[in-house]
């Protein structure tokens, strides 16, 4: 069994002070929940903030991307060893507006995969189509691509996927639970390729425009495992209820 996995990514929104009125309204609200895994992924300046208040608690702590050298000349940069020494356990990596607006390529992802494993830290690894990609019939060639670039000798432990269809991000528009799965157990069929029985526990989260209104049914797609969500992770009930799906 595939534990539920559901991870906010707030990418460049809330200040410390911001992120602690979040926490202190959202700790409550999930206390009881022990069958999902849930993640926080707060900008860097903010993961101070978030590490004291989570400590002890359901919630697990995750920068949104990282470097892939230790330390050294690389100006702006946050290292592996800077995350573990905040208290972060996960990392994104990969995500569809670092791959665009950052010229982030399949080699640089999987270098930054390897330096987050190698520091112990748990990686969400983002991967999906853009529109035109979609509309060109190319969506399985650019996952498969994805997948194998991004994982080059990657173990699969402590990996977990999230698709997100770029044209679904931030836009209202969410895959069809049909899309959905059929890219999910895609997905599957390419991590079993590369590591045979293991792709059965890794989990494939989606991600693009999830709402309190339409986890439940994506929550029952056979291959979808959880949610990486982003605009609707930053109010503390709309979260919650995404965490607590199928909970009516
Ligand atoms: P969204 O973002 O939920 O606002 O579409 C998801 C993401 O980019 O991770």
């Amino acid at each position: 069994m595939r534990k539920p996995f559901i991870a906010a990514n707030w990418k460049m929104n809330k200040t410390a002070g911001e992120t602690r009125a979040f926490l202190d309204e959202f700790l409550p609200l999930v206390r009881d929940v022990q069958d999902v895994d849930i993640v926080i992924a707060p900008p860097f300046t903010s993961l101070p903030a978030a590490a004291a208040l989570i400590k002890g608690s359901n919630v697990l702590l995750s920068a949104q991307d990282i470097f892939y050298e230790d330390k050294g000349a690389y100006t702006g940069e946050i290292s592996p060893v800077m995350l573990t020494d905040v208290g972060c356990t996960q990392v994104i990596i990969g995500h569809s507006e670092r791959r665009q607006y950052f010229k982030e390529s399949d080699e640089i992802v999987n270098k930054k995969i390897k330096a987050a494993r190698k520091h112990n830290l748990d990686v969400i690894f983002c991967i999906g189509e853009a529109l035109e990609e979609r509309e060109a019939g190319k969506t399985f060639d650019v996952l498969k691509r994805e997948v194998e670039e991004g994982l080059k000798d990657v173990p699969s432990d402590s990996i977990v996927v999230a698709y997100e269809p770029v044209w679904a991000i931030g836009t209202g528009k969410t895959a069809t639970t049909g899309q959905a799965q059929e890219a999910h157990k895609y997905i599957r069929e390419r991590l079993s390729a590369l590591y045979g029985g293991a792709a059965q526990d890794i989990r494939i989260l989606y991600g693009g425009s999830v709402t309190p209104e339409n986890i439940d049914s994506l929550m029952d797609c056979a291959d979808v495992d959880g949610a990486l969500v982003g605009g609707a992770s930053l109010k503390a009930g709309s979260f919650a209820r995404i965490v607590k799906f199928n909970c009516k």
